[in-house]
């Protein structure tokens, strides 16, 4: 297999050093068996098309590799595997100011997508706390969200082309950057979030945004958690908010404690909302914020001053998920309905605290869009794989409640292998079937990235 690799690529370019092996082996997540038996760096489409090839002759199976910031498993490779990184693929090739799009290779890092935007003056606004390492094919493929999603949406909402490789080795054109485009079945929407089941992303045209005017952020104390959603909606009321996230008290206890950050606020609370807004909105917010005081949801509050001020207070909600890795936690990513999420919330944590009342749980997430991030740290005194059993046990519960409350098992992070034997929780038989049959005409032989999101 090795002299077919090196066939298709240069030998500098075929790594099976164990060191290489566990570091491109392997996503964020800590669960899985890492053992590739190649990893392979393809500079150029054709070689791609000729990797998949010799795949379907040799019955190899590929795994593509991005950033490997992922949180799912999408891009681990337990079984052998070639995995296909697309760490020499990291080219912006052009930029079209009319259309303002940006035509990249798969591997460019997100933080540099955002910084050639703003060299445009323009702005790319699908952020997160692993942009500097995740890259955009891995974006796309995850349909990732963030901490934008309230205003810009999602990565598919950027996409406005893309080139793919298939399971038999063609080359796709999917949508070729326009804007309207009404002749039939839109291929390009199926690739996004298909965690490369169905194709390897080999090219990629991103649409960007105006630059937004400064931004102001603000951070409110919170006691009850049903109050933060009526904090919410009174600030939509007036305001187009650019974020709205939450964290509870010990997630604020775990970041400061990592980054040796001040408490924000004079008063400490249960609850904390981070919002953020335009300058222009300013008089707005305060009025809102007012009235959230007055109406006793509020506690007290921090309005950013300045640039470096409004960076500090979203180093508490950015910093959480780093400085709470070394408990290994049971992480979840979970969504409803915005309006459901009081219910949902307070019935998760009911559950969790009865059946474990030892455990830390730490919640945290992007709750202007529904999304819950639900993290159970690990007790000190626990083996990573007995902690696992626990995850493995407490999740039907979990997501049985996910299911009455019409929400998703996975709102940003994927399917992956995490979520691949609960994907029932949130899709129907008949939509699993279907997935079946178009993960057959894409792969017919299966060799992308099999066993993720479908067994
Ligand atoms: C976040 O919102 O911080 C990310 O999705 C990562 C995480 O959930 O830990
Ligand atoms: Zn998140």
């Amino acid at each position: 297999m090795i002299e077919a690799l090196h066939e298709i690529l240069s030998a500098d370019r075929v790594a099976t050093d164990d060191d290489a092996l566990q570091n491109w082996g392997r996503d964020w997540t800590r669960n899985f068996p890492v053992a590739p038996s190649a990893v392979v760096f393809p500079e150029r489409i054709e070689e791609v098309q000729a990797l998949v090839r010799l795949a379907n002759r040799e019955g190899l199976a590929l795994v593509p590799s991005g950033g490997r910031t992922g949180l799912s498993g999408a891009a681990v490779a337990s079984n052998g595997e070639v995995v296909v990184s697309f760490d020499r693929m990291n080219r912006i090739l052009d930029f079209n100011p009319a259309d303002r799009l940006v035509r990249c290779q798969p591997g460019v890092v997100t933080a540099n997508l955002q910084a050639f935007a703003e060299e445009q003056g323009l702005y790319y606004p699908v952020d997160f706390a692993s942009a500097g390492s995740s890259q955009i094919g891995g974006n796309i493929s995850t349909n990732a969200g963030g901490i934008k999603v309230i205003r810009y949406g999602m990565t598919r909402a950027w996409v406005a082309g893309l080139k793919v490789v298939t399971g038999t080795g063609e080359l796709i054109d999917c949508n070729r950057g326009l804007m309207k485009n009404a002749t039939g079945y839109d291929l390009r929407h199926l690739m996004i979030g298909a965690e490369g089941t169905l194709g390897l992303i080999v090219e990629a045209e991103m649409r960007l945004a105006e630059a937004p005017q400064p931004q102001r952020v603000m951070v409110l104390g919170v006691e009850q958690f049903p109050d933060i959603l009526k904090v919410l909606e009174r600030f939509q009321r007036h305001i187009s908010l650019s974020a709205f996230e939450f964290f509870s008290d010990l997630a604020l206890e775990k970041v400061r404690a990592h980054r040796d950050l001040r408490a924000p606020l004079a008063t400490p609370s249960r609850f904390y909302a981070l919002v953020e807004f335009d300058e222009s909105a300013l008089d707005l917010a305060t009025e809102a914020f007012e009235a959230t005081v007055e109406a006793g949801w509020v506690a007290d509050a921090v309005l950013s001053q300045s640039e470096a001020q409004a960076r500090d207070l979203w180093q508490l909600r950015e910093g959480i998920s780093e400085s709470i890795s070394g408990y290994t936690p049971y992480k979840n990513d979970l969504s409803v309905k915005v309006a459901a999420l009081p219910g949902f919330l307070q019935e998760v944590d009911a559950l969790v605290s009865e059946s474990y009342p030892d455990y830390e749980v730490c919640w945290y997430g992007h709750i202007g869009d529904g999304n819950l991030h639900l993290n159970i740290l690990r007790p000190a005194e626990m083996s990573v794989a007995a902690f696992h059993e626990f995850g493995h046990d407490i999740s039907p519960g979990i997501f049985e409640l996910v299911q009455r409350y019409d929400g998703s098992i996975s709102a940003e992070h994927g399917v992956g292998l995490v979520k691949r034997d609960f994907l029932s929780y949130s899709r129907s038989d008949a939509e699993i079937a279907l997935m079946r049959g178009i993960k057959a005409v894409f792969d017919p032989n299966n060799i992308l990235n099999p066993g993720k999101i479908l067994a």
